[in-house]
């Protein structure tokens, strides 16, 4: 299939990370992120009252906190209309050129994974934000010319997990940083009991509170253990009710534990404490020593590890701290306890 960096609403389909059910729509079913929300409601409403395009956004954070369901909540408190891509689908600069010129005056275009948008296309992006050009090279060679066209008036929404590896160029040019952060427990539970109701399943307060802790203080998490747990509740449980047995018999079966470590966290921390002496150990040597993409551990693993105050990163490299040793049951020899 030709790959069209133009995609709108469909797209979400066919993308197993995005829950189109149980996304939330208007802004008071979005929980949570409460400064975020607060700031971005001002940015709103001062755009619709001058009745300018809102300042370009960008959403920085862990993936699954809810920065694409973000942005569609900007465009629909915008009147409605976004277009949306990615820096990986804008293979070459007139992917780029084709979405911006087929922009709506006022829409949304919305950059998944920014980080990963080239650095020839970064060049194209910059006149665009700034001064609502684009500006073309046609031809080649001596004869070579630059074509200018002019841009409705829009806003960028770029959403990205590695805010670091934006250029500081591109990073300048977005009116608002918005980083989002992982969810409290209590929010988490807040997300759950929402989405019990709309996929129609009972679940206990303690199984809630058990499948909230194993969250990783990330919706898209807390809604696929929901989902795995209303599967185990249908085939073993009382009347379809997920209780705090069926709730902990699914984390067990998915090798998920109370705090929502995974088989691969839990590896990281032992390679860490028995290859390693408990660290400090470069992320290099770690990414060849778990054969894992060293970006992953970045960006999937590392975060939460260091929320739960499991591991810090230092400059001679990753330390796993006292905290983890206790909740793997270790001594600091890294013998059983
Ligand atoms: N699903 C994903 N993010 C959410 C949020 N912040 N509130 C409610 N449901 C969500």
């Amino acid at each position: 299939m030709p790959k069209d960096p133009n995609i709108s609403f469909t797209s979400a389909k066919d993308d197993p990370n995005v829950d189109l059910t149980l996304r939330p729509v208007i802004w008071d079913e979005y929980i949570g992120q409460e400064k975020i929300k607060d700031n971005l409601k001002v940015l709103l409403e001062a755009a619709k009252r001058r009745g300018e395009a809102a300042d370009h956004l960008l959403f920085s954070g862990p993936a699954g906190l809810g920065k694409t369901t973000l942005a569609y909540l900007v465009a629909r408190e915008l009147g409605g209309s976004i277009k949306t891509t990615s820096g990986p689908a804008l293979e070459k600069v007139g992917d780029l050129a084709a979405v911006l010129t087929n922009l709506a005056p006022g829409e949304i275009l919305f950059i998944d994974e920014a980080h990963r948008v080239n650095p020839m296309i970064e060049e194209v992006l910059y006149p665009a934000m700034e001064a609502r050009k684009l500006h073309l090279v046609v031809g080649k060679g001596p004869s070579a010319r630059t074509l200018t066209l002019d841009l409705p008036p829009f806003t960028l929404i770029a959403a990205t997990t590695r805010e670091n590896l934006l250029s500081q160029p591109l990073r300048s040019r977005f009116g608002a940083t918005l980083r989002l952060g992982y969810y409290t427990i209590d929010d988490i539970k807040k997300i759950l009991t929402r989405s019990a109701k709309i996929l129609g399943v009972q679940a206990s307060p303690e199984a809630v509170d058990i499948l909230a802790r194993a969250s990783r203080g990330t919706p898209r998490v807390a809604n696929r253990l929901l989902r795995r747990a209303r599967d185990f509740a249908d085939v073993h449980g009382e009347e379809g009710t997920i209780d705090a047995e069926a709730a902990r018999r699914t984390l067990a079966m998915l090798e998920v534990d109370e705090v929502g470590l995974e088989p691969q966290d839990r590896k990281l921390l032992l390679t860490i404490i028995q290859k390693f002496n408990g660290g400090p150990v470069g992320v290099n040597t770690l990414a060849a020593a778990l054969s894992e993409e060293r970006g992953v551990i970045e960006d999937i693993y590392e975060p939460y590890l260091m929320t739960l105050g499991f591991l810090q990163r230092s400059p001679s490299g990753r330390v796993v701290l006292p905290a983890a040793y206790a909740h793997l049951k270790l001594k600091q020899d890294g013998e059983l306890l």
